[in-house]
């Protein structure tokens, strides 16, 4: 290998250094000066988190290889554009509009911003959304609108049009924090380049530590593994040792929890490295373990595998043929099923027959990939004080704990995990089986510490997936369009591994048709494995899968009587005494009140719509109603613990892990709440958190729990803190004077949601349960414009009418309301992950770039105060990208007229639809799937086999009669 040295001036100081000119890039040498704010996602040059400044003009530095940069070049990178105690204005401006969000992509949009104001300093925001798209800046977290906010804000300032101040967050005078934007503690060192995410840790991690990369083979979907060849690469350079499956001391599996009776599958059936089958195509064979990363990535090449082919299955619908062949030895392909049976129940097919209005079509909901800007990275380490440390982006850090005990086989009290800052999961942080590998390649190697690489094409093809849906559906309706009766069959697509699904397929039983009236309905929701990615977490997790069928039916319904969509849904939606598809009443019923806010929105782009819609560009409006549940349900507890420091301050420890949603300031909001009659402000409060050593288990970051749970656990805690500080006359005492009476400084707490004794689980046999103690709602609206020439479709404008219950903070509950919309557009016209060569890195996937996401992005929030919280509050996070990719689907529909029932519309798909109108044919929903059995007879046979529910034990007693929702709805 031939070395150069070079000299470059990096922000404003010549650096001397020794590099490789061919492999080295620009990235590479600033990451190694230790000049880490320069993030690299993707690695390829599409994703922009690396761009830096290269004699004044932007780069993006990952691709950009050292040995073709003139020496003395300028560079520019994020820690030469301000620093903490420096900032500049465009870094206080993305911090204060609430443009951070995980923070990864944060340096390279700043860095960008700098170029942009340098050469305009007025833009407009069309001209920001140009610049961001021109030069490739993509951000997965924001749905771009406070980006554009910041950068505006950023350029007033520098202008002298305003002072720095009047583009900062104001902090109450009067103390009252709750519902204020506060900003993000956490985003003052990513709007610097100084957070340390994954790998930034690895580049700093002490000496002789190892690094591990996968060996994927990517041969097959399924396959019989006969031998792998290791022998080769145990020979390369610096190689210490290539782990595989029999390395594994433990039982290379993850937890497994059974969620109903009609569960087929006896355990999990997930080998964290292959053992004599390939399930998936990115399924791991073994890690090649070395001195270096690159030595190796050079060994993991020369790890072969003498393979069989069996055969593939990549559908459900390929999986639940009747000659499948199991995939999985202990279950059938089709394993766990959940009914719905209410009103006319088992009759309602023969009330729907009878209706006057009917509809019914067959509507597919495409493996959604979570894209984050950050792929996967994980590190593990025996730590001074006997524990096997692992950090990762784990988002949910006791379960994964578990997880990784019961896949190597120590005891969980000898495992701690530490959430890095992270560049965003929305989901698929859940999983451990990266976080179980690097454990398993540092206990396989000798307990030498071990930083575990993936690439971004490894990350997508080895991740879990939003798990695809295929659902036939009817619906009717009598004369004046009030529903009679609905009747679905949803299989799910969960692709090689079960983790969690049988508790997926709670989610169509409680979201299908959500929130309307549906007096009588039979329906059923399977689960079925395949050899695709499995199904995991994401944002709305099960619902996006059931609004798919359910909104496109209303919109179908709503043509075929000649009615108004928005009407149609006015009729329908529940009313206080009407109950959900689970036969409770709703929590709370804001749905009207929220349609009342719309209606005059709808009214007026509806008209504009049509106004301005031409032959070559027809436009059109969608709506959807959508919504989620807060919690895990029954299962659901959270533990936190507040601490009186020495110098007065409050420690708050929990393990609200932040997954870009903004953990810190949900903690530091609802503490300032709950410690109100203390006084206290923002800087009392000191966050410990995500560190399992130190924190205690405040549950997953999912299920949009965290916000409603911590704050009642909080609230527990504040209240012991309070009464043990509090004297008799009333004031509080200070540390020293708790210290010197003997008084414990330090309180922890617990809530525990299964002492709601109005939750129920869904029951086995008809889906009759109270599962969450509050619900969110969301009422979607899009502005489509369809270019008939290409059948490309554009979302032009967005509104969403949410109710989340009282906010706690407005910039985070809006960060996630306009980055969870975001994800609704991409996931209803561009993301898919169903090729696995295609679809390998975020461009090929369909991530929305800032021109695909509209600027004209609205928000009003209608705010329900949930009785069952003590702030009012519930979660705020997965009603917004629940259903809105319907709104945009029934939007493509009322432009052109073209109705997609398989997710994405491509354009092509639109295309194909518009030249069969042109032609006068109609377009007919797919053939009716097959999922497995008829659906009658599957209904019949549950009927006839009842089971009791796994849970009946816990909860014997229905408070069905005690359950008070709410009615009385604020204006
Ligand atoms: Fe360089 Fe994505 S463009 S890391
Ligand atoms: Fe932009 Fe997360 S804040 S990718």
């Amino acid at each position: 290998m031939k070395l150069r040295k070079m000299t470059l001036n990096i922000n404003g100081a010549d650096r001397m250094f020794i590099c490789d000119p061919e492999k080295d890039t620009l990235a590479s040498v600033i990451r190694r000066l230790g000049l880490t704010g320069t993030k690299v996602g993707c690695g390829t040059g599409v994703c922009g988190s690396c761009t830096v400044m290269l004699n004044g003009k932007l780069v993006r530095s990952c691709t950009k290889k050292i040995g073709k940069i003139e020496e003395y070049s300028e560079v520019l990178t994020i820690e030469g554009i301000g620093a903490p105690r420096y900032l500049h204005p465009i870094q206080v401006a993305f911090m204060h509009a609430g443009a951070v969000q995980c923070g990864f992509c944060t340096p390279g949009f700043i860095v960008s911003t700098y170029a942009l104001l340098r050469e305009n300093p007025s833009p407009t925001r069309e001209e920001v959304r140009d610049w961001f798209q021109k030069n490739r800046n993509i951000c997965r977290c924001t749905g771009y609108k406070q980006i554009v906010d910041a950068v505006m804000n950023a350029a007033k300032v520098m202008r002298s049009d305003c002072a720095l101040e009047d583009i900062m967050v104001k902090l109450p005078e009067d103390k009252e924090y709750y519902g204020k934007p506060l900003v993000r503690p956490a985003a003052l060192a990513k709007v610097c380049g100084l957070a340390d995410y994954g790998d930034d840790i690895e580049l700093k991690m002490p000496e002789n530590t190892l690094h591990a990369v996968l060996v994927q083979p990517k041969v097959a979907f399924h396959a019989k593994l006969k031998a792998i060849h290791k022998e080769e690469a145990e020979k390369m350079p610096g190689v210490y040792k290539v782990v595989t499956a029999a390395d594994i001391k433990g039982p290379n599996r993850l937890g497994f929890m059974q969620f109903t009776p009609r569960t087929l599958a006896s355990g999990q059936s997930h080998p964290i490295l292959v053992e004599d089958k390939i399930f998936n195509y990115g399924d791991v064979v073994a890690l090649v373990v070395a001195d270096t990363k690159a030595h190796a990535q050079e060994a993991a090449k020369k790890v072969t595998i003498d393979w069989e082919q069996l055969p593939e299955y990549r559908t459900y619908l390929e999986a639940a043929m009747p000659d499948a062949q199991r995939i999985h030895e202990d279950h059938p392909n089709v394993w766990s099923e959940q009914p719905n049976v209410k009103g006319a129940g088992h009759d309602t097919p023969q009330l729907i027959d009878e209706a006057p209005y009917v509809v019914e079509g067959s509507f597919y909901s495409s493996r959604e990939p979570h894209m984050p800007i950050e792929g996967d990275t994980v590190q593990a380490y025996w730590g001074d004080d006997g524990l096997l440390t692992v950090h990762c982006k784990a988002m949910q850090i006791y379960s994964n704990i578990g997880d990784i005990a019961e896949a190597t086989g120590l005891p969980a009290e000898k495992i701690r995990v530490v959430e890095n800052p992270t560049g965003a999961t929305f989901g698929w942080g859940i999983a451990a089986a990266t976080y179980a590998m690097a454990a398993i390649a540092c206990l396989a190697c000798d307990d030498m510490p071990v930083a575990l690489s993936i690439t971004y094409p490894e990350f997508m093809a080895l991740s879990g997936k939003r798990a695809p849906a295929y659902t036939n559906g009817r619906l009717a309706c009598d004369e004046n369009g009030k529903i009679i009766g609905a009747e679905w069959d949803c299989g799910m697509d969960h692709g090689s591994y079960n983790e969690l699904g049988d508790d997926l397929i709670t989610r169509p039983a409680k979201f299908m048709f959500f929130p309307y009236n549906i007096p009588n309905c039979l329906g059923l929701t399977r689960v079925a494995c395949t050899n695709h990615n499995y199904g995991t977490a994401y944002r709305g997790y099960g619902s996006p899968q059931a609004y798919t069928a359910s909104e496109a039916l209303m919109d179908m319904m709503a043509k075929k009587i000649g009615m108004d969509p928005f009407e149609l849904r006015y009729k329908n939606i529940a009313r206080p005494g009407d109950t959900n598809i689970n036969q409770y009443p709703f929590r709370e019923y804001p749905m009207e009140k929220m349609m009342d806010l719309m209606r005059p929105i709808y009214e007026e782009v509806k008209e504009r719509a049509a106004k301005e819609s031409t032959p070559e560009k027809k436009r059109g409006v969608g709506i959807a109603w959508g919504g989620y549940n807060v919690t895990e349900g029954i299962f659901d507890q959270c533990t936190v613990a507040l601490e009186l420091l020495p110098n007065g301050k409050f420690a708050k420890y929990d393990t609200w892990q932040d997954q870009g949603q903004g953990g810190d300031v949900g903690a530091l909001v609802t503490t300032l709440e709950a410690l109100k009659p203390l006084g206290v402000t923002p800087d009392d409060i000191v966050l410990i958190q995500n560190d399992s050593k130190y924190c205690p288990d405040s549950g997953a970051t999912a299920s949009s729990r965290q916000h409603y749970m911590n704050s009642k656990a909080v609230v527990m805690a504040a209240d012991e803190l309070m009464n043990a500080m509090r004297k008799p006359d009333g004031t509080y005492r200070t540390y020293e004077e708790m210290v010197a009476e003997g008084i414990p400084t330090k309180y922890e707490t617990q809530y525990n949601n299964p002492e709601d004794m109005t939750l129920k689980y869904l029951d086995p046999n008809t889906g009759v349960g109270n599962p969450t103690p509050a619900f969110t709602y969301a009422l979607h609206m899009a502005e489509v414009e369809v270019d008939t020439k290409t059948g490309k479709a554009t979302c032009i404008g967005y509104w969403c009418v949410d109710d989340v219950g009282v906010i706690g903070n407005i910039a985070a509950v809006d960060g996630q309301a306009y980055g969870g919309l975001s994800h609704c557009i991409g996931f209803a016209l561009t993301e898919n992950y169903e090729d696995v060569k295609k679809h390998n890195n975020i461009a090929g996937a369909g991530i929305p770039t800032i021109k695909d996401i509209p600027d004209n992005f609205n928000l009003i929030h209608h705010c329900t105060p949930r009785n069952t919280n003590p702030f009012g509050s519930s979660g705020a996070s997965e009603a917004f990208q629940s259903a809105g990719h319907m709104a945009v689907i029934n939007a493509i529909d009322n432009a052109c007229g073209v109705r997609i029932y398989e997710l994405p519309a491509y354009p092509e798909k639109i295309k194909e639809g518009l030249d069969k109108l042109a032609r006068g044919e109609e377009i007919l929903p797919p053939k009716k799937y097959f999922l497995g059995s008829d659906f009658y007879e599957e209904m019949e046979y549950i009927k006839n086999n009842p089971m009791t529910d796994l849970f009946e034990d816990m909860f014997p007693e229905d408070k069905k009669e005690s359950y008070q929702p709410i009615t009385d709805i604020p204006d």
